[in-house]
């Protein structure tokens, strides 16, 4: 597993090379050169803090019980701070990685590969996406559950003195320092602008907690505002009597909120699907009787985060729904039957309609989990026309410009792209760039594709209310 820790020390070793230069402009000319721009901020922080447990998820049996108070000290602030270090590439060695990229908001921030490509190597285990961490299962963090709460987890790369020295700590802080942004933003979550690699903890901790899906049409349809589909509510009385016995309904794996890892041992069943995997003793690594077990992950927006399972084996949801019906060997732990569930076809695709009702839309948009660099992809060498490019207003609700200094009068083109990339508008050219009406679009980060014959640039467009 402990690529990750890899990958998060370089958050450590990184070269600081901006110069001493007090010039503002010199150093954002800098940022620009390193492919990073500043971060894009509302003027007052969106609401982080004012998270509800919804009243279905309350009441119902497995979910969050009675305690509310969970989200009572999220701070708006800190959890701003926490999305400029998410995605922010920066802070890593060679300034092209984030938490984001394999953790990305339209995947539920999984990612699309079976491993994921850290510095050096690929990840040994599949990206799991982030959602409901703070509330749902803040007990049992990475795929062999060996880590029992979610600041921990986020410092175990920076604690490890294989990989982060005090000398790599202070060239990240110091590095963040000569920011024109972090001081301020450290200030504004702390009261104080001084960097500590506690104060990094703990406002991702902040923002990861923030993230919760709370508006599937599963949810939708437990408050009564929509209906089931005839096959969506077979589908749904079929995953009760087989699959919730470990998936709880959709949500993560394990109820008790205590006495981490003895709950865990105590549950050994729930955390085998029956799989063989030669390569990874999972939650073996921290106790013998555990050997071969993994988390059971949470079901929610399963539709977008495939490939599925810690080792990502599975390309697609058919996949993993045959692996439960057709290839169960013989059951060591009792709770799949031998053999598998010999569904039908038909009960296979009403399996996959009641987890495709799991898919919440508005998290995988929400601009207050999004990135907010504008401009994080080029793949020209540096072409002036191309990075004269400005985007305003950004956030805009209505009018939106695209103007750029085309020198050398070559033809321009600009699409309007979603993020997962499928083209939503051509633009149309007005004197020295591109104009476009934002105002009938729904709210949400979009991509700017500004190409000439050199090259493209991307640019993060913001659509507000
Ligand atoms: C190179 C890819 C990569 C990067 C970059 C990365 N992660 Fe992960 N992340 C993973 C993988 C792979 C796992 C699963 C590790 C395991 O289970 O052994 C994981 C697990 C996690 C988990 C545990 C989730 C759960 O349900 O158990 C959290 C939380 C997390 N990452 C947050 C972060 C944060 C915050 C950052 C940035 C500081 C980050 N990750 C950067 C790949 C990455
Ligand atoms: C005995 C417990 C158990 C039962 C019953 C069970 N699962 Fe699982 N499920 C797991 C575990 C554990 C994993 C993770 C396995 C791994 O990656 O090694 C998992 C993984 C999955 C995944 C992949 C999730 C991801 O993020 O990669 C899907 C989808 C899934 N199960 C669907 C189902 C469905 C549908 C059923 C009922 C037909 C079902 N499960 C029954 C324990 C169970």
């Amino acid at each position: 597993m402990r690529k990750i820790y890899l990958v998060l020390s370089l958050f450590c070793c990184a070269i600081l090379f901006l110069s001493n230069s007090s010039d503002s402009k010199f150093v954002s000319n800098l940022f620009l050169l390193g492919g990073e721009s500043d971060p894009v901020l509302p003027e007052e922080a969106y609401d982080y803090a004012g998270i509800k447990l919804p009243e279905h998820l309350i009441t119902r049996p497995y979910y969050g019980g009675t305690d509310t108070t969970i989200f009572d000290n999220l701070s708006n602030d800190a959890a701003t701070l926490g999305r400029v270090l998410f995605y922010d590439e920066l802070l890593s060695a060679n300034e092209n990685l984030s938490c984001a990229t394999c953790h990305q908001q339209h995947l539920s921030f999984a990612d699309e590969s079976p491993f994921s490509e850290g510095v050096n190597e690929d990840t040994k285990r599949n990206s799991p996406q982030l959602n409901d961490l703070g509330w749902s299962n803040d007990v049992a963090f990475f795929w062999d559950m060996s880590h029992g709460k979610l600041e921990e987890m986020i410092a175990l790369p920076l604690e490890n003195p294989n990989e982060i020295g005090v000398t790599n700590l202070n060239t990240l802080l110091s590095k963040m320092e000569q920011t024109n942004y972090y001081p301020e933003l450290f200030e504004k979550a702390y009261s104080n602008s001084e960097i500590s690699l506690d104060k990094i903890q703990n406002a991702l901790g902040h923002f990861i907690r923030s993230m919760v899906t709370f508006d599937s049409k599963w949810d939708q349809f437990q408050r009564t505002e929509t209906s089931f589909t005839t096959e969506e509510s077979n589908g749904m009385l079929l995953f009760a009597s087989n699959c919730e016995n470990c998936h709880f309904e959709g949500r993560r794996g394990l109820t008790i909120q205590s006495e981490y890892p003895n709950n865990i041992e105590q549950n050994k069943e729930i955390f085998s699907n029956e799989m063989i995997d030669e390569n990874d003793i999972g939650a073996g690594s921290w106790s013998e009787e555990m050997k071969g077990l993994f988390k059971v992950p949470t079901l929610r927006n399963i539709e977008k985060t495939g490939p599925y399972m810690h080792d990502g084996r599975f390309e697609t949801l058919r996949e993993v729904i045959d692996h439960y019906s057709d290839d169960i060997g013989v059951s060591k732990w009792g709770i799949i039957p031998s053999g598998g569930y010999g569904f039908t076809e038909q009960e296979k695709d009403e399996l996959e309609a009641f987890m495709l009702t799991l898919t919440d839309e508005s998290f995988l948009t929400e601009v207050r989990w999004s990135d907010p660099f504008t401009q994080t992809v080029s793949n020209v060498e540096l072409d002036e026309v191309l990075l004269s490019a400005e985007v305003f207003p950004n956030p805009s609700n209505g009018l939106t410009y695209i103007n750029f200094e085309n020198i050398n009068q070559r033809q321009v083109m600009a699409y309007l792209m979603s993020m997962d990339g499928k083209i939503v508008r051509k633009l149309s050219t007005h004197k020295n760039g591109f104009v476009t009406d934002v105002s009938q679009l729904p709210v949400g980060m979009y991509m700017v594709k500004i190409m000439n014959g050199e090259g493209f640039i991307d640019k993060k467009l913001i659509v507000q209310k």
